[in-house]
């Protein structure tokens, strides 16, 4: 019998339940879907740590429920689904994957520009259903890339490498920061600049989203920002879904307000704005960012070590309370 026992709430990659089974009892999820809320609470009250993901609702009715619990690991980098405040008032300590995930979500944001652009999706479908009818001098005409404006809305990690993927395409870089603190990798090595929301939304043809939501990054892309970008400007999200008003987007894509959005997350995930689907100028994916081998084998380990941390009394590497 291990001295600890510890719950996931999804099946993670087996490098990291490797690493668990050394200190505890491990129990998993056998469903291929989230717990429900009562099961969550359930769960929460019968273990002493708990590895859980961006869908898990870490607050004070779950921290209520668990009476034993050590600690508690998600495997994501984004943690709006925890109330930090409250675990830190509690004395629960609480982790998140960050870093390990950083190129493998930058390069999805290029994949997201480079297909929204260049009309990947679209073309492709009109490739499956038979109706190409031979190359044509005004067919399926893109956005142009190289040298364009980069706009960079957060520049933490994932923003600074999406930034810096740009090199190759000689793109002028602006960035913004919520701080207002300046980005010294990106202005010395890509010369970028720090602008105000205003110019970043006026000036760019590219805007890519990877900032955290927050209660400042709600919203934060809504008909009165659509309406200050240009005509011919594209759109990425891999951060949070929220932080773009779907119902706004979806319409400014229909109208042509804006070129076109490349998106990986949704507001109210799994669901999106119905209008979307029937957009061509959008390219939609189910929240894959970090969905390569060895960055969710990485998320896995690291969540691991940082629970095996807290169930022993010591500070997770990784570790959000203040
Ligand atoms: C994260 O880590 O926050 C991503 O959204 C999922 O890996």
């Amino acid at each position: 019998m291990k001295p600890h026992s510890v719950y996931v709430t999804r099946r993670i990659p087996q490098a990291g339940l490797d690493l668990l089974a050394e200190v505890a009892e491990v129990d998993i999820n056998p469903e291929d879907a989230p717990l429900t809320r009562a099961e969550l609470l359930e769960k929460a009250a019968a273990y002493d740590g708990v590895i859980g993901m961006l869908s898990d609702r870490i607050d004070g009715e779950f921290f209520d429920a668990a009476a034993r619990l050590k600690g508690y690991a998600n495997y994501a980098v984004g943690f709006d689904n925890i109330d930090v405040a409250e675990a830190t008032r509690r004395g629960i300590p609480v982790s998140n994957t960050p870093g390990v995930l950083t190129d493998a979500t930058a390069e999805l944001a290029w994949a997201l520009l480079f297909g929204v652009a260049r009309r990947i999706v679209e073309t492709d479908k009109v490739m499956r259903s038979g109706a190409w009818t031979g190359w044509g001098p005004l067919q399926f005409i893109g956005g142009d890339v190289k040298g364009k404006t980069l706009g960079i809305v957060g520049a933490g990690r994932i923003g600074t490498a999406m930034a810096l993927m740009s090199r190759g395409f000689n793109m002028k870089v602006l960035y913004t920061s919520s701080s207002g603190r300046h980005n010294a990798v990106l202005e010395d090595e890509l010369n970028a600049e720090l602008v105000t929301f205003d110019r970043l939304l006026e000036e760019s043809d590219f805007i890519s989203l990877h900032c955290p939501l927050t209660d400042g990054t709600r919203h934060l892309f809504d008909a009165s920002a659509f309406a200050r970008m240009k005509e011919t400007a594209y759109i990425v999200n891999t951060a949070r879904g929220p932080v773009i008003k779907e119902a706004d987007l979806a319409a400014a894509l229909k109208s042509g307000q804006i070129a076109g959005a490349g998106l990986d997350v949704y507001e109210n995930e799994p669901a999106m704005d119905p209008g979307l689907a029937e957009l061509d100028n959008v390219i939609v994916l189910p929240h894959v960012g970090s969905a390569t081998i060895s960055s969710r084998t990485d998320m896995a380990t690291l969540a691991a070590r940082n629970l095996t941390a807290m169930l022993r009394g010591k500070q997770p590497e990784t570790c959000l309370n203040p």
